[in-house]
């Protein structure tokens, strides 16, 4: 297993009761998730766990067999600039960076990502081109480019270097069908050329088929008490 959630609880600082408590989640290597659930039941706060960004309260996250909440703060950045490739539903791009320089970001953090990557430039040029995102944009701030066009360059930062972990969250909310199709091709590709494992939030059912599973939150959540879980509406 490359992911592996055991007994994990976590609750969200001020909230009474968790967004999530999940006895179980495996993910095998190479293998691609797809996990759907309604907005504000916890997909985001999951794959935060997943990234380290947040840490459980209780319950242990491994991910390639480390349990990432027991790493320094230290220790689970440089894990997970080593290892996740993280598309952000927010993009989490720097405005004030260029195009290139926001995929490149990738490989100044990770000497592992920047050797994969042989030659950085020539590969976020090409994963940007595979975007159709070229000449002149590449040299573009981020701030001057639509949101579908970030989302284009969040997935080529991602993808540099070949992560053996791919998390994504939403991210072809912002694109039309062309360039949405064109996304999961270069993502699957990308994926499989290095059998790397996808978990992949989205809400767009017409993708849900190309995945080798389909979860929903629900099933694997049993925090009861959330305000948006149905099973705790208010009977009339
Ligand atoms: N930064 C935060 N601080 C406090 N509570 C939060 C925070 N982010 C999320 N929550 C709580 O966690 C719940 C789950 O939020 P989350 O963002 O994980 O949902 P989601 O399933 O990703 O929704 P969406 O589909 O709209 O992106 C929210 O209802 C909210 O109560
Ligand atoms: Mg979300």
């Amino acid at each position: 297993m490359i992911i592996r959630l055991k007994d994990v609880s976590y609750c969200w600082p001020g909230q009474q009761q968790p967004t999530l408590n999940i006895p179980l989640l495996e993910v095998k290597k190479g293998e691609h998730l797809f996990l759907h659930g309604p907005s504000g039941t916890g997909k985001t706060t999951l794959l935060n766990l997943l990234t380290g960004i947040n840490k459980p309260q209780s319950g242990q996250v491994e991910i390639l067999g480390s349990d990432i909440a027991q790493l320094s703060e230290s220790k689970r950045d440089r894990f997970r600039a080593d290892h996740l490739g993280v598309i952000f539903q927010q993009f989490n791009l720097l405005p004030y960076l260029s195009v290139l320089d926001n995929v490149l970001l990738s490989c100044d953090f990770s000497k592992s990502r920047r050797q994969q990557a042989e030659n950085p430039i020539k590969s976020a040029t090409q994963l940007l081109l595979d975007m159709e995102i070229s000449g002149e944009l590449l040299h573009s701030k981020i701030s001057n480019l639509s949101m579908g066009q970030q989302q284009r360059v969040a997935v080529a930062r991602a993808l540099i270097g070949n992560p053996e972990i791919i998390i994504a969250d939403e991210p072809t909310s912002a694109l039309d069908t062309d360039n949405r199709d064109r996304f999961m091709d270069l993502l699957f590709s990308e994926a499989d050329k290095f059998d790397s494992t996808l978990v992949f939030v989205s809400h767009d059912t017409q993708i849900q088929k190309r995945f080798d599973r389909v979860v929903s939150l629900a099933a694997i959540n049993q925090a009861k008490n959330h305000i948006n879980n149905p099973a705790n509406k208010a009977q009339p």
